[in-house]
């Protein structure tokens, strides 16, 4: 299995950008297995469409914008074809992907390769950004209106002031990182106390409250959302 660490990016050449030809390839990954692929904007929306009507259920997809391409993890899954998808068990997938690449960026710090360190943060970063977006824009309002809770008090102001302090040390450290002079112990010791916390929180008790006051389809066609998502 591929890991987090160096994720293997698979660039099909132009004419090998259509679904068609796209759809064995996630079709071949075993479950658990990461493809990535970088990809135009439209292709990828055009595989996220085809996957979707005819693997529903049966894969994760997270996009990431990189200059004009898109790169894209795409996951298989182990289950059955049409299952409906939870909020609890993508996001808690997406967490621990989006925390492989801060990993491996101070890994890759610690082993003295400083160009490899910013790379994988800016992956990080990157990708907690989109989910802090798709969160705030999409999940959020999902649960003030299905449970009736306000916007600016209650538990999703609370995350929502939560994103704040954590954009903020991700930008720090995102100049800091590839710097060998500059001390990014204790900017990792803020990051980690208050994002650990904060997605604990969230797979505890948001993700799972969002579960129960949507029905399945509500949560499933909300996953659906979130893997379409695209940062504004
Ligand atoms: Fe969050
Ligand atoms: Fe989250």
């Amino acid at each position: 299995m591929t890991t987090h660490l160096a994720p293997p990016a698979h660039t099909p050449s132009g004419a090998a950008q259509h679904s068609a030809e796209l759809l064995p390839l996630v079709d071949a990954l075993a479950p658990g297995q990461i493809l990535t692929l970088s990809l135009s904007l439209e292709s990828a929306r055009a595989l996220l469409a085809t996957l979707s009507a005819e693997r529903k259920g049966l894969f994760e997809w997270s996009p990431e914008a990189d200059g004009d391409a898109v790169r894209v993890d795409v996951v298989k899954r182990d289950a059955a074809k049409g299952s409906l998808r939870g909020v609890l068990e993508a996001l808690s997938w997406d967490h621990a992907r989006i925390d492989g690449f801060e990993q491996g960026a101070f890994a890759a710090r610690a082993a003295g390769d400083l160009e490899a360190a910013r790379a994988l943060f800016e992956r990080f970063a990157r990708n907690l950004f989109r989910h802090i977006g798709f969160e705030e824009d999409l999940l959020f309002p999902a649960l003030e209106s299905a449970a009736g809770l306000p916007p600016h008090a209650g538990p999703t102001a609370v995350m929502r002031a939560e994103h704040i302090e954590i954009r903020a040390t991700v930008q720090l450290l995102r100049g800091a990182i590839g710097d060998s002079s500059a001390d990014t112990v204790r900017l990792r010791e803020r990051l980690h106390g208050t994002l650990g916390p904060h997605s604990v929180k969230e797979e505890r008790i948001l993700y799972p409250m969002i579960d129960r006051v949507l029905s399945g389809l509500r949560s499933d066609e909300l996953v659906g959302a979130i893997q379409a998502y695209e940062p504004r």
